[in-house]
């Protein structure tokens, strides 16, 4: 993979190993991705017209995945926003440190997979939109 490319949000497919008993696909570490595992959790049960994480890191990067259901991530660089529906559970979202992001309009009974760089640390967390903007505007993030 070109470096340029290594750290900018991107749509990435996994394999499907298809079976008549059950499809199945896999993330193993260092493969695929462009960071190595060190926690994964995940988001369900969330009410109808809930959103939830938005907000950025400093260090941790992410790939999300709509395991089951769907619902749209909205993603700020900073220069630009988008807005990517999930709904399939062999293709995922990577996101770079540095990066608002916000997953909202769930389905009933989705499941939000998160796969991230980083343990668990309050103190990664920027929570104001203010803030992260002003942090991209001064090259600090
Ligand atoms: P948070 O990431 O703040 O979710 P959201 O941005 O959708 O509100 O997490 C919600 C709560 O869960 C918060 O109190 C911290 C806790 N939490 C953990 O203890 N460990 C984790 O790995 C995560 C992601 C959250």
């Amino acid at each position: 993979m070109a470096k340029e490319n290594r750290k900018k949000v991107r749509t990435i497919r996994l394999g499907k190993i298809r079976d008549k008993r059950g499809n199945l696909s896999v993330i193993e570490d260092n493969k695929l991705l462009p960071f190595t595992i060190a926690r994964t959790y995940w988001v369900y049960d969330v009410p109808g017209g809930e959103s939830r994480g938005g907000h950025a890191y400093h260090k941790s990067e992410e790939f999300i995945i709509a395991l089951s259901g769907s619902f749209d991530l909205y993603i700020h660089d900073g220069k630009e926003e988008q807005t990517i529906h999930l709904d399939r559970c062999n293709k995922g979202v990577y996101i770079p440190a540095g990066t608002w992001r916000r997953m909202q309009n769930f389905a009933t009974n989705s499941i939000a997979l998160v796969i991230s760089s980083t343990p668990y640390s309050p103190r990664d967390y920027i929570r104001s939109f203010d803030r992260f903007i002003q942090l991209k505007e001064s090259n600090a993030l």
